[in-house]
């Protein structure tokens, strides 16, 4: 339940209550203070650090203590190589850390948040259960956004009793360097609300785009097409991994080859989203053999130590 006692801001959050009592959506970025990030992982830990550096106050909540620490630990780091190459002030990573605080308690996390960004594992089970907690706690008009990748927003936004406040806002890795965020809007999406987010992904020093609920948006869906043929050229023996990955670099000018992103994204993650295209989309998106064996193998790219490629300290070693 939401106990207004038990809310400081509870005050601020009256403005945003109409004359009959009921909850007024925040539409404007300067109503919001407080915000949730649930998931501390790949994104979650990015998100919660962008948000906190552009001023809101940020509960990060995960499943366990040593998560939160682990991504209490990677911000500082990346926090500290901000301020070593003079990209971040000394005084803005102590406040930036200041501002940030962590849960393992959903309810606790999203206490009077006026926007909840998801960022749990992409299971459209697993983003209906977390949205159906949330709305207990936070306040009743918040912007409730989901990070992710490929994922229906409508189903997830279909979980609560006001599906207009819910949109996409699909992050990119690493997210304190990656300037893109796709709004994603569903049919019920209130005009407002999208807006807000679009205004939210400016503040957080990122371009909006807005994106029609499709499978995969338009991010996604591209990516993977690269990024599922470049694993059946592997898979067939075309050349190495790292071959693959230089032919992309040096040849079409992207800034990482496919595979490694793969091992950056996560391969869990990528064969998640290749299910649900196949189910939505095409059976093009089928997931590669190599794909499915990895994962079965729990190796799941730079966050557990091997992928396409060997990680050590979050640096490629082969
Ligand atoms: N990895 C990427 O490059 C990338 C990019 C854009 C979007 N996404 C999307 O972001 C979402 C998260 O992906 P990720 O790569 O950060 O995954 P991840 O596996 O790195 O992190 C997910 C975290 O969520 C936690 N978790 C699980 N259940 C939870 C719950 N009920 N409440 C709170 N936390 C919970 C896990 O313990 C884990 O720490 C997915 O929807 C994914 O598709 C990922």
């Amino acid at each position: 339940m939401w106990r207004r006692e038990s809310v400081p801001q509870f005050r601020d959050t009256c403005r945003c209550m109409s004359d009959k009592g009921q909850s007024k959506l925040i539409t404007n970025v300067d109503d919001i203070e407080r915000v949730a990030v649930l998931g501390a992982g790949t994104m979650g830990h990015g998100i919660a650090q962008v948000a906190a550096m552009a001023g809101f106050t940020v509960v990060m909540r995960d499943l366990e203590e040593g998560f939160l620490e682990s991504a209490m630990k990677k911000i500082a780091a990346n926090l500290d190589k901000g301020v070593a190459r003079g990209k971040v002030s000394a005084e803005d990573r102590d406040a930036t850390l200041s501002r940030l605080s962590t849960s393992t308690s959903v309810a606790t996390a999203c206490e009077g948040a006026h926007l909840v960004i998801e960022a749990v594992p992409e299971s459209i089970d697993l983003k209906r259960e977390t949205f159906a907690a949330v709305i207990e706690t936070a306040h009743p008009g918040a912007v409730l956004a989901t990070n992710t990748s490929s994922l229906s927003i409508a189903q997830i936004a279909e979980s609560i009793p006001s599906p207009e406040r819910v949109v996409g806002m699909h992050f990119f890795n690493p997210v304190h360097i990656m300037k893109l965020v796709e709004v994603v809007k569903h049919e019920g999406s209130s005009e407002a609300v999208v807006q807000c987010a679009r205004d939210i992904a400016a503040k957080l020093g990122k371009t909006g785009i807005t994106v029609k609920d499709t499978p995969g948006f338009a991010s996604s869906r591209l990516g993977l097409v690269i990024g599922l043929e470049a694993m059946r050229m592997f898979e067939q023996g075309v050349a190495s991994a790292e071959d693959i990955d230089t032919a992309m670099k040096l040849g079409y000018g992207h800034p990482m080859g496919p595979l490694e992103l793969t091992d950056l994204v996560g391969l869990d993650v990528r064969l998640s989203i290749a299910n649900y295209l196949t189910e939505t989309v095409s059976a093009g998106f089928t997931p590669p053999q190599v794909l499915k064996d990895l994962v079965a193998a729990g190796k799941l790219g730079k966050k557990s130590g091997e992928g396409f490629y060997v990680w050590k300290d979050g640096k490629r070693q082969s």
